[in-house]
């Protein structure tokens, strides 16, 4: 579809229009930090992990291996989503056959979605480094990545337990930025939260909502090249949507101590109050806080999990390196329907 015809679209507008006078069947709570977190008596739960920014190959890959092994062990978990960069680099050939490998530790059923890394760069490099690809290569990188990652598509949604999962992929073969969907994507993802409006809906995808994160330290919360574009589209699909609860990412690398990770003033975005959940980068490295420029290895590998209730949502982060639940990190939003 051609960007203009998207942004003209009669029957877009028509869908935000409607939505706009929508009352939803439920209602959510601001998050808090529970008293007690996990199943009461015979209580139901789905279990989703979270893994992002695995970065395959790295000196790390013997740890990341260790942590899958530790999911494995978890015998809660109804799957895994993986938000984006499984490459390295440029997500050549070789770096996503390592990343197939890496992954093939992991034995729960697994759904891996696209970041940057792999596939908006050319496998060439040019003397400033690496470089954005054209669109031929983009597609053709898009492609082999989820053939090699046995995915049916790169974007889908699925209900589970009373929730909506809807998990995206950044796919623009002409975007500047470094997690954008292509148009066809946002017309699916409207359809898709139009039909499903009457459930709690959590949305997957590499890159974090516009103002999510601080300005401490770096520029990125300024700059659009790091925002889940296109951020007026996003932002408009959201406001028309607000079953959507959680939007869970990745790209940045911030650690679970980063005041962006654990401050809900700061991770909730301005729409509808949707939740930001921000993920630590699997390869271990990143930004340990929001007033510092550090970049460099974590204390620890970290992984994040989405309990589902029919009444709330637990997060939970794990330490796997001292082989521990976090637990002042635990945080719930209750959902209430009527
Ligand atoms: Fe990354």
């Amino acid at each position: 579809m051609d960007k203009k015809i998207w942004q003209n679209d009669i029957s877009r507008r028509k869908f935000l229009g409607i939505s706009a006078g929508v009352v939803s069947s439920f209602m959510f709570s601001n998050i808090f930090k529970p008293t007690h977190v996990g199943a009461a008596a015979g209580e139901d739960y789905k279990r989703i992990v979270v893994l992002t920014d695995v970065h395959v190959p790295s000196s790390k890959d013997k740890l990341k291996i260790a942590a899958l092994q530790d999911i494995n062990s978890w015998n809660d978990v109804d799957h895994v989503v993986v938000t984006g960069d499984l490459c390295h680099e440029v997500g050549d050939e070789k770096e996503l056959k390592a990343a197939v490998e890496l992954m093939s530790h992991c034995k729960k059923k697994r759904y891996v979605l696209t970041g940057n890394h792999d596939y908006l760069y050319s496998d060439g490099t040019n003397e400033g480094g690496k470089y954005q690809a054209g669109p031929k290569e983009r597609a053709f990188k898009l492609e082999r990545f989820r053939r090699y990652f046995n995915m049916n598509a790169l974007y889908f949604s699925k209900d589970v337990g009373d929730y909506h999962l809807v998990y995206l992929s950044p796919d623009s073969l002409d975007t500047i930025h470094l997690t954008e969907m292509s148009v066809e994507q946002l017309a699916w993802l409207s359809a898709d939260l139009e039909m499903n409006r009457d459930k709690p809906t959590i949305i997957f995808f590499h890159g974090s909502l516009e103002g999510t994160w601080d300005n401490n330290g770096r520029n990125w919360p300024k700059n659009p090249k790091f925002m889940a574009q296109p951020i007026d589209d996003v932002r408009d699909i959201l406001k028309a949507n607000p079953q959507v609860m959680i939007w869970v990412s990745g790209h940045l690398h911030l650690g679970v101590y980063n005041q962006s990770s654990c401050n809900e003033k700061i991770y909730t975005y301005d729409v509808n109050k949707v939740q930001n959940m921000h993920n630590p980068a699997l390869l271990g490295t990143g930004y340990q806080r929001s007033d510092s420029d550090d970049g460099g290895a974590y204390p620890a590998l970290w992984t994040r999990s989405l309990y589902l209730y029919s009444d709330r949502v637990e997060f939970r982060t794990y330490d796997h390196t001292n082989q521990k639940f976090l637990t002042d990190l635990d945080r719930a939003i209750k959902v209430t329907r009527r």
